[in-house]
């Protein structure tokens, strides 16, 4: 996307509001959790779908999933400003699930409007939902942490490299090396200005 196109986003115009299309999340949710950080950032994370804590304050990765983000981008030299951080799915999905294929099928188009407005360097999916939903491919995410693929939207390209959820983290510490590898590589990417080749996709 040119740059006198990409000056044209707006959050109101990359934010959704009012959807209705998923019942089940119409009901479970308390508000819809829109991304957040910089529209124009090199980097945009992609996670799964809100918690509570996101469902309350109406932010994406809030809660203690958020805590271990944080933490890992402080380890690689940059911060939750620097960076652009959504969901697969915008609402909350009851007792925690995952998102149905249905549901993420239907905030798709909201996830893709904001990948080309950000038109990010880079986008970094935070576990197996974000990758799969995205490749639309069935993705080994612990063995896959830090591989490169091409995520195409419509006639556009983007890198996108895979890393393991911050939450897997907690729930099983050896993945803890393959969070740290993948912010590293995401990092360094940013770092040069998307110039990396980051292997071949
Ligand atoms: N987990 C996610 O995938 N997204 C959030 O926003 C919070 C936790």
């Amino acid at each position: 996307m040119d740059e006198d196109a990409r000056e044209c986003w707006s959050e109101e115009r990359i934010a959704v509001e009012g959807c209705e299309r998923c019942p089940d999340l119409v009901d479970s949710r308390s508000q819809i959790v829109n991304g957040a950080g910089p529209t124009d950032a090199d980097l945009l994370f992609v996670g799964e779908a809100p918690g509570e804590t996101e469902d309350k304050q109406g932010e994406p990765f809030v809660g203690r999933s958020g805590d271990v983000l944080d933490d890992g981008l402080r380890d690689v030299g940059l911060s939750r400003r620097d960076v652009r951080i959504t969901n697969c799915v915008r609402c909350r999905p009851p007792d925690n699930r995952d998102p149905t294929a249905t549901e993420r099928t239907n905030c798709r188009g909201y996830l893709d409007r904001e990948i080309a407005a950000v038109d990010p360097e880079l986008v970094v999916t935070l576990g197996k939902v974000p990758a799969e939903t995205l490749l639309e491919q069935s993705v080994a995410v612990t063995n896959r942490a830090g591989d490169v693929f091409e995520l195409a939207v419509g006639d556009s390209r983007w890198k996108l490299l895979v890393c393991v959820h911050p939450a897997a983290t907690l729930y099983d510490p050896s993945q803890r090396d393959a969070f740290e590898t993948a912010l590293q590589a995401a990092a360094e990417y940013a770092g040069d200005g998307g110039q990396s080749t980051l292997g071949d996709w």
